[in-house]
């Protein structure tokens, strides 16, 4: 056997033992963000920004893209998953105190002005906010400015 065989093997073995690790469990419903659509006002068209390009990493309700079940891309995108609701969970709002809701409102300003989210690797494949929704949430969120 040749090297380059021996590497192609290992390749998929790896390839088909990552398949072990996937897991799709991010997946209650969308009612998950009830409390925040209505502890916070939210005007219908900043509701569908947000379930659009917001809710896949901040909320307990994934809309998984089909390639999210191959090994590899499936650590990926569940480590971000992972990592935006620690920082940020939509479906856990009621659990913050109102002081820690206020910031984490003055934040999603912050994070969309800088266009630091949706996250670049997202954005780039989902393709990200356009002007229009941008300035719609920062409009929205402006009142909650720091
Ligand atoms: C692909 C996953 C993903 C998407 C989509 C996404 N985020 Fe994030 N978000 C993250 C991750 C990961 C972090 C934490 C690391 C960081 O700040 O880069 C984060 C952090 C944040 C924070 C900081 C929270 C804090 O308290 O530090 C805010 C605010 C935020 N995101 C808002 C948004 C908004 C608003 C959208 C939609 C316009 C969005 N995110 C879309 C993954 C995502």
């Amino acid at each position: 056997m040749n090297v380059k065989k021996i590497i192609g093997i290992a390749v998929i073995l790896i390839l088909v033992g990552l398949q072990f690790f996937v897991k799709k469990d991010n997946v209650s419903s969308y009612e998950s963000v009830s409390d925040f659509v209505t502890y916070v006002d939210l005007p219908k068209d900043v509701e569908v920004i947000f379930k659009q390009n917001c809710y896949n990493c901040h909320s307990d309700h994934t809309q998984y893209p089909w390639y999210a079940s191959i090994g590899a891309l499936n650590l990926v995108i569940n480590h971000h998953i992972e990592e935006g609701k620690e920082h940020l969970n939509f479906s856990d709002w009621k659990r913050h105190s109102e002081d820690v809701q206020l910031h984490k409102l003055s934040e999603i300003y912050e994070e969309v002005e800088e266009g630091e989210m949706p996250l670049k690797l997202y954005s780039l494949i989902h393709g990200g906010l356009s002007t229009a929704e941008k300035n719609t949430l920062l409009n929205w969120s402006e009142i909650y400015k720091d």
